[in-house]
């Protein structure tokens, strides 16, 4: 086939460089946005005279109907026309010939590819955001069945002190409420319009950039063309925020494999979140989390790619800038399929209140309490550790909690100890005294969860 860009060259391409050299296979899911850009391009190419009004108007209305083909499944990419943009444009003069020879007057592959990964990006982010909203409201709507179920909280995987497991949906709420942040100020700097920057010196027509970011969607246009068709910072932070939210699953992913282990028994996945073993007839496996955990992995790779991908062109644009693509599309659907399963599974678990409670009066979880209580009846803070570490101990020899040793056993550790220690001391004081902003009491969660309300109705 005869290239588009054929006529300094004396010999056909050969074939394994052809198909070496082709990126239609993945990059042909950007279809849309670049039709969508090249009918704003022709259209600026008619309103400023660089080319005859009416060749823009047979441009934009083929344009139209390509789209429509390409949806309806009538047309086949071809491999040796390289990429979306060749592809397209070899379709539009074929069809309409002279007129669609003008399309590309006054821009680059450089520019167009540039402008439609930042197109296809900004959909993909709003689809995004869009799921991340819905694992939001999913994580309080748990939690607010929540406030009163006493779990333990751990630091080093060892028991530490009582929460309800509403505070701990909260915290992964707080954590995908940065997230949803995230990708909203990486759309801003994405959304600049590299179009009119030409291969890679910008060009002598007149355009009219100002005008395509309006068409298109822009906030603005990008003002150094070197930049403009050399910057892949957008892909590369929108794999960083979707690393983030990949971490922030995996995390959660961990506890719940974690808590549906007999030996935690927390939750249980519904039947429909879990899958069997081909040998062992008793097994319930928490497969969907270990997945997500797993998928990780590849979204981190994804932005250790791009990142080294990037580190040693010079500027501006370098075909090496074609590898961008598998990595950020892979990353960005890795995303939008963990998200909704993820979603559905927390949703559908069974949480296992008896079992979360018992954990929470083993361990000593209350023993920083005692300390507390300690404190408040005037015995200085570092003493009272130091008398609550041997109560530990003591505790444990005789395969006590602190709440089941007697008067006379408390009053051996400390004289300041009376009656009221047992009430100070139970796992739901221990939870509703900390009362404080930020803290796991009944009614500063419910607290954090109107405010998270508040915070994601104002997002929208
Ligand atoms: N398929 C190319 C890419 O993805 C488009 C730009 C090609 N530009 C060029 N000068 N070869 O980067």
């Amino acid at each position: 086939m005869a290239k588009l860009w054929g006529g300094r060259f004396q010999k056909n391409t050969d074939a394994k460089v052809d198909d070496f050299n082709s990126s239609i296979r993945f990059d042909q899911r950007m279809y849309r946005q670049d039709i969508r850009g090249s009918i704003a391009h022709a259209k600026m190419l008619g309103k400023q005279g660089i080319i005859p009004q009416e060749d823009a108007d047979k441009i934009t209305a083929e344009l139209a109907r390509i789209l429509e083909d390409i949806e309806a499944g009538k047309i086949e990419f071809l491999i040796d026309a390289e990429d979306i943009h060749m592809n397209i444009e070899k379709i539009l003069i074929d069809r309409i010939g002279d007129a669609g020879k003008r399309l590309h007057t006054g821009r680059s592959r450089n520019d167009q590819v540039a402008l439609d990964i930042r197109m296809y990006l900004r959909d993909e982010v709003t689809e995004i955001s869009a799921m991340l909203t819905h694992t939001l409201e999913t994580l309080i709507s748990l939690a607010e069945e929540h406030t009163e179920t006493i779990m333990p909280g751990y630091t080093h995987l060892q028991k530490a002190q009582p929460i309800t497991f509403a505070h701990h949906l909260m915290a992964y709420f707080e954590m995908f409420y940065r997230d949803a942040g995230r990708l909203s100020d990486c759309v801003r700097r994405m959304n600049v319009l590299p179009l009119g920057s030409g291969a890679l010196a910008g060009t002598t027509y007149p355009l009219d950039r100002e005008f395509v970011a309006k068409e298109l969607g822009f906030d603005s246009v990008s003002q150094n063309s070197l930049d403009g068709v050399s910057d892949r910072d957008f892909a590369i932070e929108l794999a960083s925020t979707l690393s983030m939210i990949m971490m922030h699953l995996s995390r959660f992913c961990e506890e719940l494999i974690l808590w549906s282990s007999h030996e935690f028994s927390f939750v249980e996945m519904d039947d429909a979140f879990s899958t069997g073993s081909s040998i062992m007839p008793q097994k319930k496996n928490p497969d969907v989390a270990e997945l997500i955990r797993g998928k990780t992995g590849r979204v981190y790779g994804h932005l250790m790619g791009l990142l080294t991908t990037m580190k040693g062109i010079p500027l501006a644009y370098n075909k090496d800038m074609q590898e961008d693509k598998e990595p950020i599309f892979d990353a960005v659907d890795t995303v939008k399929l963990c998200l909704p399963v993820f979603c559905d599974m927390i949703a559908t678990m069974t949480v296992r209140k008896e079992s979360m409670k018992k954990g929470a009066a083993g361990g000593f979880t209350n023993a920083t309490d005692v300390a507390d209580y300690l404190v408040k009846k005037g015995v200085p803070f570092r003493e009272a550790h130091a008398i609550v570490g041997k109560m530990v101990f003591y505790a444990i020899e005789h395969d006590k909690a602190l709440d089941e040793l007697t008067m006379p056993e408390f009053k051996e550790c400390s004289e300041a100890i009376e009656e009221d220690i047992y009430q100070a001391i139970s796992l739901e004081t221990c939870v509703n005294d900390r009362k404080l902003i930020g803290g796991p009491a009944k009614e500063t969660v419910e607290k954090a969860i109107a405010n998270a309300k508040i915070r994601l109705s104002e997002m929208r």
